[in-house]
């Protein structure tokens, strides 16, 4: 494992380093990817290995230009152009049909591809420098928590060739994920981008929220419960006499982080703001993963706006959920 500056001559050895089929872990706005060359399945198998992610849960393919997508999708709509010319590059990635030249261990043997262009101007020099789309899960290992920091990457990957150094991320959680066809658009994990975000820009189709549920099968296979954990419990409550007398941190939502009860005190964002708590969420569990505290008790926050993402991220990371 090496690290690598932002510089251009360190991407251009990290682009070298994706054509040879080597792995780079690099930065994006929301976590950082452990990328290869999508179109290289045995480049791409390196990363199912590092990673120890089960086979079937597909990667998401990330591009630098629009003009890289016929030679992922065949089905470029006017849909797929809005939504692209809304949200890109940014946190949206679109699930669409996908061309017989991408892999089956890209999809995990579905006929879709997951799409996204990342707003993070290292990640879109990385990809252009490539000439190629490249293929990135988050980069930590399966089920831990995911990487908001070039530290965090190094922490749990030891056999990524190259880390690039790009400091703290700046969304702080992974794209929305959705699927498109011409008459429904389906959010299959929430992220910063939002339905209403998304009910904005086309309100012609209809957007399934993610809250409903789905009629009766996994929408997206990565969509297990339990996710994204600490290496201590996580509880999410905001009852803290349920745990007097104990030594434990504490994941406030917002305020002066002033308070007895816990051995620390970790404040999402003073003023209450959501996108702020969201980018800080996954720093603060990494935080008290290395902290002396015996176990993390997290603050509920309304499930509203990207408070849906935040949620969904809390409550598969959660042991347990101890409602009023
Ligand atoms: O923000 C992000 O999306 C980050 C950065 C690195 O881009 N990446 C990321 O990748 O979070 P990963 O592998 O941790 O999550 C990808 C999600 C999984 O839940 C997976 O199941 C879903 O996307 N996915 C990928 N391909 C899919 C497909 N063809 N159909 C449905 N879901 C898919
Ligand atoms: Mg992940």
């Amino acid at each position: 494992m090496a690290y690598l500056g932002t510089d251009i001559e360190s991407l251009k050895v990290a682009a070298e380093a994706i054509k040879a089929g080597k792995l780079v872990s690099f930065p994006t706005e929301t976590v950082y990817g452990l990328g290869a060359d999508a179109f290289n399945a045995g480049a791409v198998a390196r990363i199912f290995q590092e990673k120890e992610r089960p086979s079937f849960d597909p990667l998401i393919v990330h591009i630098s230009h629009i003009d890289q997508l016929s030679r992922l999708t065949r089905s470029i709509t006017p849909v797929v152009l809005r939504l692209a010319e809304a949200f890109w590059p940014g946190p949206l990635t679109l699930v669409l049909p996908k061309q017989p030249e991408v892999h089956d261990i890209v999809t995990s043997g579905l006929d879709t591809v997951a799409i996204r262009m990342p707003n993070h101007l290292v990640a879109l020099q990385l990809i252009t420098l490539s000439g190629t789309a490249i293929a990135a899960p988050s980069a930590n290992k399966f089920g831990q928590l995911s990487p908001t920091h070039h530290k965090h990457v190094t922490k749990q990957l030891k056999g990524v060739e190259y880390v690039i150094e790009g400091g703290s991320t700046t969304v702080g959680i992974e794209s929305s994920v959705v699927s498109v066809d011409e008459m429904k658009i389906q959010i299959l994990r929430p992220g910063a981008v939002t339905a209403a975000d998304i009910k904005k820009v086309i309100p012609e189709v209809e957007v399934v929220d993610f809250t409903k549920p789905v009629d009766n099968h996994l929408p997206s296979p990565g969509l297990l419960n339990s996710h994204y954990s600490p290496k201590k419990p996580l509880y999410i409550s905001n009852n803290l006499d349920l745990f007097a007398g104990k030594k434990y941190g504490y994941i406030a939502f917002s305020g002066d982080g002033e308070m007895s009860g816990p051995a620390k005190v970790f404040v999402l964002s003073a003023k209450g703001d959501f996108a702020e708590a969201a980018t800080n969420l996954f720093r603060a569990l990494h935080y008290f993963e290395e902290e002396e505290v015996d176990f993390i008790v997290a603050e509920p926050i309304a499930e509203q706006g990207i408070g849906v993402a935040i949620m969904d991220r809390l409550k598969k990371a959660a042991f347990q959920y101890l409602k009023d």
